[in-house]
């Protein structure tokens, strides 16, 4: 069979990589790229080139350096963080400008030059909303990129508990295919026959990730003509007028966007209590004589505090629960979990009764990483860090599982 070459851009700890495998030994990651700016030890690469390397395809560089060496491939992968993608003219005004640092604009330049055929990233859930003053305009950016560039795209709002995994992360995904692949015709023509069959039953997240039947496309957007029918000039045009409202499931063909809402069918689900390490945690672990603080934290309050400018205000937060239930998937587990913080998981010890924290083990279990995946040396604090920035595996592996029948 023949092999499918894959790039993984921010690769972190290998979450594409480690999905991928799983789902076929067909996937042949060929060249990875992971550099945490500002660090001088970097814990995330060295997990990955311990697990993967040492090679020479995988890349410690600022992806700005790095992308030029990103090599043609089959499938381009990438989890990125939620920035502004908004443009401006640049010095001469014929040219377009995103802001530095965005790392979309990586992407987009390597899928220009390298033209895989396949495109599948990663983000928060709240790209489809962002920025809150021009709602969908970072993804509309994004989407009509991949437009401009020959690209069909379809987009779901994933939550891993949903399916069955023991964390509640939400996640958008995003899958491109390219307008010279024959999967993107077979789309094309279904999308012209019946649309809905796309989000139901033949597009790329419909058969791993089932959902019901519900409501019809809700909204319909061009990305090529405003809505009093005048074309878009260029892409600042775009970024400085485009709003639009997407839901958690929709499709773009031909600068056309399609988008409403899914519900997955029912799961049987996995638990924070099902993941938990049931003997020997370390004393370390348990929260001690700290309990009061961690309650304090934890708990609803309403505080005076004064702003800068002399306006006193009353700040309010509703409580978490505490300890977090073991009994149903976890929250979303961030990249502070290590710290002295309200969103840090407390847990009742399976075996004592007792308050503690979550382990790195577990916190590689609410991934789906195999234990102490992050093991490599990296202080313990970096391997919740790590766990933080990561996504949940088995989603992946599920999309390798689809990739493969789309490639054939
Ligand atoms: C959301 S995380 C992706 C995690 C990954 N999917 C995993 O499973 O571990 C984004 C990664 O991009 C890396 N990153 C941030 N800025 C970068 C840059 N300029 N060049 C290369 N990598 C960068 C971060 O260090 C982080 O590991």
């Amino acid at each position: 069979m023949k092999e499918i070459t894959v790039a993984e851009l921010f690769a972190g700890v290998g979450g594409f990589r480690l999905g991928l495998e799983k789902a076929s030994v067909r996937y042949r990651t060929v060249w990875a790229n992971q550099w945490e700016p500002g660090k001088k030890l970097q814990h995330a690469f060295d997990c990955y080139d311990k697990h993967y390397g040492p090679s020479l395809t995988n890349s410690n560089e600022d992806i700005a350096i790095a992308k030029t060496n990103c090599p043609k491939v089959d499938l381009l992968v990438g989890g990125f963080p939620c920035q502004d993608y908004s443009v401006a003219h640049s010095g001469d005004a014929k040219g377009i400008e995103g802001k530095k640092g965005v790392l979309w604009w990586y992407i987009n330049d390597i899928i220009g030059e390298r033209k895989p055929d396949y495109v599948l990233l990663e983000n928060v859930d709240r790209l489809l909303k962002s920025p809150s003053k021009q709602r969908g305009r970072d993804f509309g950016v994004i989407l009509r990129c991949l437009y401009d560039q020959g690209y069909y795209a379809e987009w779901r709002v994933i939550n891993a508990a949903e399916y069955g995994y023991p964390q509640r992360r939400r996640r958008t995904f995003i899958f491109a295919a390219r307008n010279t692949t024959k999967w993107y015709s077979s789309v094309a023509k279904t999308i012209n026959d019946n649309p809905r069959e796309v989000l139901y039953k033949t597009g790329f997240f419909a058969d791993q990730f089932k959902v019901t039947k519900g409501e019809d496309i809700v909204h319909e957007y061009s990305l090529k003509e405003k809505f009093n029918g005048e074309k878009y000039e260029d892409l600042v045009d775009f970024s400085n007028s485009f709003q639009a409202s997407f839901e958690n499931t929709g499709f773009m063909l031909n600068g056309k966007v399609c988008t409403t809402t899914t519900t997955p069918y029912k799961h049987k689900q996995t638990t924070l209590g099902d993941i938990l390490e049931s003997d020997g945690v370390d004393d370390k672990y348990f929260l001690g004589n700290d309990l009061e603080k961690w309650r304090y934290m934890k708990g609803a309050k309403k505080i005076e505090r004064t702003a800068a400018n002399g306006h006193s205000y009353v700040f309010s937060e509703g409580p978490i629960a505490f300890p977090d239930p073991s009994d149903r998937p976890s929250r979303t587990m961030l990249t502070s979990e290590s710290s002295t913080n309200r969103s840090t998981h407390i847990v009742e010890d399976p075996k004592t009764g007792n308050l503690r924290f979550l382990t790195p083990v577990e916190c590689e279990r609410l991934n789906g990483f195999p234990d102490g995946w992050t093991d490599t040396g990296m202080p313990e604090k970096f391997r919740y860090f790590c766990m933080g920035n990561a996504l949940v595996v088995p989603l992946i592996t599920r999309m390798g599982k689809q990739l493969l029948k789309i490639i054939k």
